[in-house]
């Protein structure tokens, strides 16, 4: 099969020739369910570049839309932004083809690659602010290390005012669409900040930097060309705006409930929390674990004040779609949050200390007695569950208060 693809023009010197994935539905343990893009951009300058290539499986459509424009013998550098596979599983390959003169990389990135891929070829590190001469244009090169991988870069683009910015200000979102302004505007916030929650929060700190430093360069930015989903070519302010308020991670009234049962015991008590969290004017988001995956978990916590755990003990042990989330969510390091545990068992009741501990460890704040009932629960113990939801509730109040 000979497939066809084109490439699409996002401005005066620099195509898109990357790589839709319809059919992705998890990456590396986050859910994809409207799938992904792999980004990867031609810049036709005197020197043809190609800024980043695509996961292993989809080098025939990157090629394919390559030749569109060009031969991609062509090619005369290729500039790897990120060392992540399903932006550099193929460079190998299109290397082999294409016979650039010289490949590109942060410091970081130049080793990476060389140990991902085990070649015995050479990368030309590039440092932070350093810049690349295409002859009628220039590339520069800014540091991002840790955003989120040791190697990563953006490159900018002067003439075209544009920012390939490689995971950042990116979505997994599967489309036909190119440009972030032809899609509907609640899927992208969405998307943008399940994909912020997912990869981005434990590094909100140096977001925060970073979207300082960039500032503090005068960089006009028109247009943000992200690895990942649409490209930013109207309002690029607006994507901006949301890592701004997302860094910081403000607490709200919203609280989420996450919880899994064997019997419906510490179902029915998250429940009884959820009514009283929402009596006393918190927003509640029950999130049972039988039918809500981790990211989602995650993707509500952006915005949350209060996480409250259930778990009924199953063999001594927390239940293990609770322990599946909460160690997840320990590595994205939610900031800001308060927090109880609570749940049913039938003999050692070990489950909701064990959230305790994870709990702590995260450095969330603990708001009343955590709650263990042995069996079912009665009504005495549902309303000590309601109990809790309003203190929680109320605490989120007064720390909204003095936000
Ligand atoms: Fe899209 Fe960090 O790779």
């Amino acid at each position: 099969m000979n497939e066809q693809f084109k490439a699409v023009r996002v401005s005066e010197h620099v195509y898109w020739v990357g790589a839709v994935d319809w059919a992705v539905r998890d990456f590396h343990g986050y859910s994809t369910d409207r799938g992904s893009s792999y980004n990867a951009y031609l810049v036709m300058a005197d020197a043809v570049t190609l800024i980043d290539t695509v996961k292993a499986p989809f080098k025939n459509e990157l090629l394919s839309r390559i030749a569109s424009v060009i031969d991609p013998r062509d090619i005369r550098y290729i500039v790897s932004n990120h060392s992540e596979m399903d932006h550099s599983g193929c460079l190998a390959d299109i290397w082999d083809i294409v016979r650039p003169e010289k490949v590109f990389a942060s410091v970081m990135g130049a080793k990476a690659l060389l140990e991902h891929f085990h070649l015995d070829r050479e990368i030309v590190p590039v440092k932070d602010g350093e810049s690349l001469s295409l002859g009628n244009v220039e590339l520069r090169f800014i540091e991002t290390r840790m955003l989120h991988w040791p190697d990563s870069m953006f490159t900018y683009l002067g003439e075209d005012q544009l920012l390939f910015s490689q995971d950042a200000f990116g979505m997994h979102l599967a489309s036909g669409e190119r440009f972030a302004d032809e899609i509907d505007d609640g899927v992208l916030e969405y998307e943008a900040a399940k994909y912020y929650a997912n990869i981005l929060l434990p590094y909100s700190p140096l977001v925060a930097k970073l979207l300082a430093r960039v500032d503090s360069l005068g960089l006009t930015i028109e247009t943000i060309g992200p690895d990942h989903g649409p490209i930013w070519r109207k309002d690029v302010q607006r994507i901006v705006d949301w890592y701004a308020r997302w860094c910081v991670q403000k607490p709200t009234l919203k609280a989420l409930v996450v919880y899994d049962t064997m019997w419906q015991s510490t179902a029915a008590m998250a429940r009884a929390i959820g009514e009283g969290l929402v009596e006393s004017g918190a927003s509640a988001r029950l999130m049972p674990l039988a039918s809500t995956h981790r990211s989602q978990v995650a993707t509500e916590i952006l915005d949350a004040g209060a996480l409250i755990v259930g778990t009924p003990t199953l063999n001594n042990n927390i239940f293990p779609t609770v322990a599946d989330v909460l160690t997840y969510l320990k590595g994205l390091r939610p900031r800001n949050l308060i927090g109880a545990a609570f749940g049913s068992y039938g003999w050692s009741g070990d489950g909701v200390a064990q959230v305790r501990d994870a709990l702590n460890q995260m450095k969330i704040e603990p708001i009343g007695e955590d709650i263990k009932i042995k069996y079912v629960p009665d009504d005495e113990t549902l309303a000590r569950c309601r109990s809790l939801g309003k203190l929680v509730a109320e605490r989120l109040e007064e720390i909204c208060a003095h936000e």
